[in-house]
């Protein structure tokens, strides 16, 4: 164990938790609201020390799953297990799993210091011990100077704090957190975001966070598992789910501006053609490639401007946005809108005719009707595989 976690461990109890594996299986998982399928046959490992971002749109199912894990919504179909053993019908307090939700009732006759230090006084700790670590979770979430105050005192963002600092007082075997940090202002959720991937490095704890915020989990997820409708649309790395979106729809959700998609034909020279485009995909084996429709994924910055002549895209400046460092410069391909991301200026103008390229190596191809990722095998086979 590193000199880190000893810091921020208690001499007891917690460092035997802290040391036990916690893993977490949900074995064909599914939640139903009378005829609505919440959650639909979700199968995930979650592996000791992991740091598992559920991410999705609203309605997507990510608190469903989360609360079923955390035991306080039942199942309709499949199985949960911690470190192996079957928890599916065991009470919220028997799963060795702290939660921290958006909206958390504090005790409100109890002070901040009182709130955060309640579940060790329930687990009959030392006054000292107490004391130490109430002290090191509120100067971690900067809530020092507001440790005699009550509930009704604080601001939202502030009771938040108080609730992340009531799970992290515990040092539970993994962390069930959803949207925590969805009511702090801009600031403060940066700061709380860096220092909430801090302590995982040093707890190494297993946590499973839900968010509909693809910065949070870009910067903060060992691994991604995208929801979609109550499936997993893609699961995997950050860098992974945002280089090889494995379908449209996990395109679209990652990356601002999202990725740029248009319709297009790939013909058997391979290139990828369509109003306004002719691309070269750098496929192998071009001349034996099948002629089919697509849908061409190509993210705004990896689009470069360049001379009209000759270009893999050509359009119309429609807008340029100014984001400070970079600009965004909005065209029209075809009848297709497409983004451009890069350093300001990006020299475009409305009005202007541009063309566009872009490394066939930035370029993603999805069948359009089921929207999956069409990839290749290597020169040997002709034929695209879903
Ligand atoms: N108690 C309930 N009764 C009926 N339907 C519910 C209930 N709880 C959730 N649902 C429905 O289940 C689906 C998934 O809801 P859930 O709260 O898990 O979404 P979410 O991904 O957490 O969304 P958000 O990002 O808005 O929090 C939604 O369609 C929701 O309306
Ligand atoms: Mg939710």
């Amino acid at each position: 164990m590193s000199v880190g976690q000893v810091a921020f461990t208690a001499p007891s109890g917690d460092a035997a938790l802290l040391r036990r594996m916690s893993t977490i299986r949900l074995e064909g998982l599914g939640r139903r609201f009378g005829a609505a399928v919440a959650v639909d046959d979700v199968w995930l490992d979650v592996a000791d020390g992991e740091f598992l971002v559920l991410l999705g749109p609203s309605g997507c199912g990510k608190s469903t799953l989360l609360r079923m894990i955390a035991g306080l919504l039942e199942p309709s179909a499949g199985r949960i297990l911690l470190d192996g053993a079957d928890i599916t019908a065991l009470p919220p307090q028997h799963r060795n799993l702290a939660m921290v939700f958006q909206s958390y009732a504090l005790y409100p006759h109890l002070s901040v210091s009182r709130n955060i230090g309640f579940p060790l006084r329930a687990r009959r700790r030392s006054k000292p011990e107490i004391t130490a670590k109430v002290g090191e979770v509120a100067a971690l979430l900067g809530l020092t100077d507001l440790l005699d105050r009550k509930p009704r005192q604080l601001s939202g963002g502030q009771r938040q704090r108080v609730a992340l600092g009531r799970a992290l007082v515990r040092d539970p075997g993994a962390f069930l957190m959803d949207e925590p940090l969805s009511n702090l202002d801009a600031a403060l959720r940066a700061t709380t975001r860096a220092e909430l991937v801090e302590l995982h490095r040093r707890l190494n704890a297993t946590v499973v966070y839900v968010t509909h915020d693809q910065v949070e989990a870009m910067t903060m997820a060992s691994r991604i598992v995208l929801l979609n409708e109550g499936r997993v649309e893609q699961a995997g790395p950050p860098g992974e789910v945002y280089d090889a979106p494995a379908t449209v729809f996990a395109a679209r959700f990652l990356g601002s501006p999202a990725m740029n998609l248009v319709d297009a034909a790939v013909t058997r020279d391979g290139r990828a053609h369509g109003p306004g485009i002719d691309l070269p995909l750098g496929l192998p084996d071009e001349a034996a490639f099948p002629e089919r429709p697509v849908t061409l994924g190509v993210r705004p910055e990896r689009l470069s401007i360049v001379p009209e002549d000759g270009a893999g895209l050509r359009g119309v400046v429609t807008a340029v946005e100014n984001l400070g460092g970079e600009e965004v410069a909005h065209c029209l391909v075809g009848s297709s809108q497409v983004a451009v991301r890069g350093p300001r200026p990006l020299g475009a103008r409305p009005g202007d005719r541009i063309g566009l390229t872009a490394a066939p190596a930035h370029l993603h191809l999805f069948d359009p009707v089921s929207g999956r990722r069409l990839t290749w095998q290597p020169a040997a086979t002709t034929a695209p595989k879903e």
